[in-house]
Protein backbone atom coordinates (compact mmCIF):
# COMPACT_ATOMS: atom_id res chain seq x y z
CA UNK A 1 0.00 0.00 0.00
CA UNK A 2 1.51 3.58 -0.98
CA UNK A 3 0.95 6.80 1.35
CA UNK A 4 1.95 9.82 1.06
CA UNK A 5 3.51 11.46 3.96
CA UNK A 6 4.32 15.04 4.33
CA UNK A 7 5.66 17.00 7.37
CA UNK A 8 6.01 20.78 7.85
CA UNK A 9 4.09 21.95 5.12
CA UNK A 10 3.04 25.21 6.39
CA UNK A 11 0.99 25.95 3.64
CA UNK A 12 -0.07 29.77 4.81
CA UNK A 13 3.79 30.49 4.21
CA UNK A 14 3.66 29.41 0.52
CA UNK A 15 2.07 30.92 -2.56
CA UNK A 16 -1.49 29.79 -3.47
CA UNK A 17 0.35 28.56 -6.65
CA UNK A 18 2.47 26.21 -4.65
CA UNK A 19 -0.03 25.06 -2.43
CA UNK A 20 -1.53 23.93 -5.67
CA UNK A 21 1.25 22.51 -7.06
CA UNK A 22 2.11 20.11 -3.84
CA UNK A 23 -1.46 18.98 -3.73
CA UNK A 24 -1.74 17.82 -7.54
CA UNK A 25 1.54 16.27 -7.50
CA UNK A 26 -0.13 14.09 -4.41
CA UNK A 27 -3.09 13.84 -6.54
CA UNK A 28 -0.90 12.35 -9.22
CA UNK A 29 1.22 10.08 -6.99
CA UNK A 30 -1.10 7.53 -7.10
CA UNK A 31 -0.86 6.95 -2.97
CA UNK A 32 -4.21 5.79 -1.60
CA UNK A 33 -3.83 8.01 1.76
CA UNK A 34 -2.47 11.25 2.75
CA UNK A 35 -0.44 11.69 6.33
CA UNK A 36 0.46 14.98 7.60
CA UNK A 37 2.98 15.60 10.24
CA UNK A 38 1.57 18.62 12.14
CA UNK A 39 2.65 22.41 11.29
CA UNK A 40 0.13 22.25 8.72
CA UNK A 41 -1.14 26.08 9.21
CA UNK A 42 -1.81 28.32 12.59
CA UNK A 43 -4.89 28.03 15.16
CA UNK A 44 -6.71 30.74 13.39
CA UNK A 45 -7.01 28.71 9.90
CA UNK A 46 -6.16 25.26 10.14
CA UNK A 47 -9.53 24.07 9.37
CA UNK A 48 -9.31 26.36 6.17
CA UNK A 49 -5.91 24.71 5.37
CA UNK A 50 -7.41 21.12 5.54
CA UNK A 51 -10.38 21.82 3.28
CA UNK A 52 -8.14 23.43 0.76
CA UNK A 53 -6.33 20.09 0.66
CA UNK A 54 -9.22 17.63 1.07
CA UNK A 55 -10.92 19.23 -1.63
CA UNK A 56 -8.08 18.99 -4.17
CA UNK A 57 -6.32 15.78 -3.10
CA UNK A 58 -9.84 13.91 -2.85
CA UNK A 59 -8.36 10.72 -1.05
CA UNK A 60 -8.14 9.91 3.09
CA UNK A 61 -6.37 12.30 5.68
CA UNK A 62 -4.75 11.60 8.51
CA UNK A 63 -3.10 14.37 10.42
CA UNK A 64 -1.00 15.32 14.15
CA UNK A 65 -1.16 18.73 14.79
CA UNK A 66 2.51 20.45 15.15
CA UNK A 67 3.27 23.03 17.51
CA UNK A 68 2.87 25.95 14.62
CA UNK A 69 -1.05 25.03 14.47
CA UNK A 70 -1.23 26.34 18.41
CA UNK A 71 -0.01 29.36 16.99
CA UNK A 72 -2.02 32.92 18.16
CA UNK A 73 -4.14 30.12 20.06
CA UNK A 74 -4.27 27.79 22.98
CA UNK A 75 -4.14 24.14 23.30
CA UNK A 76 -7.48 23.23 24.45
CA UNK A 77 -9.24 24.92 22.00
CA UNK A 78 -7.49 23.93 19.00
CA UNK A 79 -7.88 20.57 19.67
CA UNK A 80 -11.47 21.10 20.80
CA UNK A 81 -11.87 21.90 17.14
CA UNK A 82 -10.63 18.86 15.71
CA UNK A 83 -12.32 17.06 17.88
CA UNK A 84 -14.84 17.96 16.04
CA UNK A 85 -13.94 18.80 12.67
CA UNK A 86 -15.80 17.18 9.77
CA UNK A 87 -14.60 13.83 9.29
CA UNK A 88 -14.71 13.65 5.42
CA UNK A 89 -12.15 16.25 5.33
CA UNK A 90 -9.02 14.90 7.69
CA UNK A 91 -9.45 12.92 10.87
CA UNK A 92 -6.93 13.99 13.52
CA UNK A 93 -5.07 10.93 14.95
CA UNK A 94 -5.72 10.69 18.71
CA UNK A 95 -9.29 10.70 17.98
CA UNK A 96 -9.06 8.52 14.94
CA UNK A 97 -7.47 5.75 18.05
CA UNK A 98 -6.51 2.92 16.22
CA UNK A 99 -6.46 2.77 11.84
CA UNK A 100 -6.50 -0.40 9.97
CA UNK A 101 -4.62 0.62 6.79
CA UNK A 102 -4.31 -2.83 5.50
CA UNK A 103 -4.86 -6.21 7.48
CA UNK A 104 -1.41 -6.34 7.95
CA UNK A 105 -0.62 -3.00 9.38
CA UNK A 106 -2.28 0.11 11.45
CA UNK A 107 -1.72 3.94 12.12
CA UNK A 108 -1.43 5.56 14.95
CA UNK A 109 -0.13 9.28 15.99
CA UNK A 110 -0.49 12.20 18.19
CA UNK A 111 1.92 15.45 17.39
CA UNK A 112 4.60 15.31 20.69
CA UNK A 113 5.48 17.98 22.37
CA UNK A 114 9.10 19.02 23.17
CA UNK A 115 9.29 18.18 26.72
CA UNK A 116 12.61 19.94 27.61
CA UNK A 117 13.89 16.76 28.95
CA UNK A 118 16.85 16.26 26.89
CA UNK A 119 19.33 19.12 26.49
CA UNK A 120 20.08 21.92 28.47
CA UNK A 121 17.22 23.94 29.85
CA UNK A 122 19.24 26.40 31.56
CA UNK A 123 20.26 28.12 28.14
CA UNK A 124 17.77 26.76 25.88
CA UNK A 125 16.76 28.32 22.49
CA UNK A 126 14.16 30.19 22.78
CA UNK A 127 11.36 28.78 20.45
CA UNK A 128 8.19 31.07 19.40
CA UNK A 129 6.21 29.01 20.75
CA UNK A 130 6.79 30.12 24.56
CA UNK A 131 5.25 33.38 23.59
CA UNK A 132 2.53 32.77 20.92
CA UNK A 133 0.46 29.76 22.49
CA UNK A 134 -1.40 31.18 25.43
CA UNK A 135 -0.30 28.33 27.94
CA UNK A 136 3.10 28.52 27.76
CA UNK A 137 3.30 32.19 27.82
CA UNK A 138 0.86 32.34 30.95
CA UNK A 139 2.78 29.37 32.61
CA UNK A 140 5.86 32.35 32.30
CA UNK A 141 3.61 35.20 33.34
CA UNK A 142 4.83 37.20 30.52
CA UNK A 143 5.20 36.06 27.05
CA UNK A 144 8.70 38.47 26.44
CA UNK A 145 12.18 36.57 26.73
CA UNK A 146 12.93 38.07 30.22
CA UNK A 147 10.15 36.46 31.67
CA UNK A 148 10.77 33.33 30.23
CA UNK A 149 14.02 33.39 30.91
CA UNK A 150 13.16 34.52 34.76
CA UNK A 151 10.63 31.50 34.76
CA UNK A 152 12.47 28.84 32.87
CA UNK A 153 11.62 25.99 35.87
CA UNK A 154 7.88 26.95 35.28
CA UNK A 155 8.37 26.57 31.38
CA UNK A 156 9.79 23.44 31.94
CA UNK A 157 7.35 21.66 33.97
CA UNK A 158 4.33 22.74 31.84
CA UNK A 159 6.28 21.03 28.76
CA UNK A 160 6.92 18.02 30.71
CA UNK A 161 3.04 17.79 31.07
CA UNK A 162 2.80 18.47 27.55
CA UNK A 163 4.94 15.29 26.69
CA UNK A 164 3.62 13.31 29.56
CA UNK A 165 -0.18 13.63 28.32
CA UNK A 166 0.89 13.02 24.59
CA UNK A 167 2.59 9.83 25.85
CA UNK A 168 -0.50 8.82 27.81
CA UNK A 169 -3.05 9.78 24.97
CA UNK A 170 -1.01 7.54 22.03
CA UNK A 171 0.14 4.37 24.76
CA UNK A 172 -3.58 2.28 24.70
CA UNK A 173 -3.70 2.78 20.88
CA UNK A 174 -0.37 1.96 20.25
CA UNK A 175 -0.41 -1.13 22.37
CA UNK A 176 -3.64 -2.75 21.17
CA UNK A 177 -1.89 -1.71 17.38
CA UNK A 178 1.03 -3.55 18.23
CA UNK A 179 -0.93 -6.37 19.89
CA UNK A 180 -3.24 -6.69 16.44
CA UNK A 181 -0.72 -5.66 13.28
CA UNK A 182 2.45 -7.33 12.23
CA UNK A 183 3.40 -3.64 11.15
CA UNK A 184 2.49 0.14 13.20
CA UNK A 185 2.77 3.27 11.89
CA UNK A 186 3.29 5.94 14.23
CA UNK A 187 2.66 9.61 13.07
CA UNK A 188 3.91 12.42 15.11
CA UNK A 189 5.41 15.58 15.12
CA UNK A 190 8.46 15.96 17.17
CA UNK A 191 11.19 13.63 17.03
CA UNK A 192 11.03 11.12 20.68
CA UNK A 193 14.83 10.06 20.31
CA UNK A 194 17.39 12.37 20.35
CA UNK A 195 18.90 10.13 17.53
CA UNK A 196 15.68 11.38 15.27
CA UNK A 197 16.56 15.11 15.92
CA UNK A 198 18.35 15.41 12.77
CA UNK A 199 18.92 19.39 12.24
CA UNK A 200 21.01 20.47 8.87
CA UNK A 201 22.69 16.79 8.73
CA UNK A 202 23.63 16.51 12.08
CA UNK A 203 22.24 15.68 15.70
CA UNK A 204 20.39 19.41 17.44
CA UNK A 205 22.64 20.28 19.92
CA UNK A 206 22.07 20.99 23.40
CA UNK A 207 20.38 24.35 23.28
CA UNK A 208 17.96 23.03 20.77
CA UNK A 209 17.48 18.96 21.99
CA UNK A 210 14.82 20.74 24.88
CA UNK A 211 12.26 21.72 21.94
CA UNK A 212 13.10 19.05 19.07
CA UNK A 213 12.51 16.09 21.30
CA UNK A 214 9.60 14.23 23.11
CA UNK A 215 11.32 11.84 25.70
CA UNK A 216 8.54 10.68 27.40
CA UNK A 217 6.80 9.68 24.06
CA UNK A 218 10.16 7.69 23.27
CA UNK A 219 9.87 5.94 26.26
CA UNK A 220 7.15 4.79 25.66
CA UNK A 221 7.59 3.84 22.09
CA UNK A 222 10.36 2.07 22.84
CA UNK A 223 9.21 -0.02 25.67
CA UNK A 224 6.14 -1.21 23.34
CA UNK A 225 8.92 -2.26 20.79
CA UNK A 226 10.84 -4.17 23.10
CA UNK A 227 7.23 -5.56 24.53
CA UNK A 228 6.26 -7.39 20.77
CA UNK A 229 9.62 -7.71 19.04
CA UNK A 230 7.42 -9.55 16.10
CA UNK A 231 6.10 -6.51 14.86
CA UNK A 232 8.12 -3.65 12.88
CA UNK A 233 7.59 0.16 14.54
CA UNK A 234 8.06 2.98 11.68
CA UNK A 235 7.71 6.51 13.45
CA UNK A 236 7.57 9.25 11.05
CA UNK A 237 8.17 12.43 12.64
CA UNK A 238 9.40 16.17 11.27
CA UNK A 239 9.44 19.73 13.50
CA UNK A 240 13.05 19.88 12.80
CA UNK A 241 12.94 20.65 9.09
CA UNK A 242 16.25 18.40 8.89
CA UNK A 243 16.00 14.86 7.23
CA UNK A 244 17.60 11.21 8.80
CA UNK A 245 17.17 7.91 9.59
CA UNK A 246 17.87 6.31 13.18
CA UNK A 247 17.09 2.99 13.86
CA UNK A 248 16.64 2.55 17.69
CA UNK A 249 16.47 -0.64 17.96
CA UNK A 250 15.99 -4.28 15.84
CA UNK A 251 12.08 -3.36 15.28
CA UNK A 252 12.32 0.27 15.45
CA UNK A 253 12.91 2.78 13.41
CA UNK A 254 12.26 6.10 12.83
CA UNK A 255 12.47 8.49 9.75
CA UNK A 256 12.47 12.72 10.40
CA UNK A 257 11.72 14.21 7.14
CA UNK A 258 12.72 17.22 5.69
CA UNK A 259 10.78 20.23 4.87
CA UNK A 260 11.36 23.67 3.56
CA UNK A 261 9.12 27.23 4.66
CA UNK A 262 7.08 28.41 1.49
CA UNK A 263 8.00 24.52 -0.13
CA UNK A 264 5.90 22.13 0.84
CA UNK A 265 6.80 18.32 -0.41
CA UNK A 266 6.14 14.89 0.68
CA UNK A 267 7.44 11.64 0.12
CA UNK A 268 6.00 8.15 -0.63
CA UNK A 269 5.84 5.22 2.30
CA UNK A 270 5.33 1.93 1.28
CA UNK A 271 3.67 -0.79 3.81
CA UNK A 272 2.23 -4.04 3.34
FE1 LIG B 1 7.83 23.11 11.17
FE1 LIG C 1 7.28 22.15 14.53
Amino acid sequence: MKLAWATDVHLSHASEAVDEAFCADILDSGAEVLLLGGDIAEANNIETWLHFVSERVRRRIYFVLGNHDYYGGDIASVRERMRTLDTSCAMWLPRAGVVELSEHTALVGHGGWGDARFGNFEEPALLNDYFVIRDLHESTGGGNPLAVMNNLPALQRKLGELGDEAAQTLLPFYREALERFDEVLVLTHVPPFREACWHEGRISNDAWLPGFTCKAMGEMLREGARDFPDTEVTVLCGHTHGSGEARISANLLTITGEARYGAPGFRIVNVK
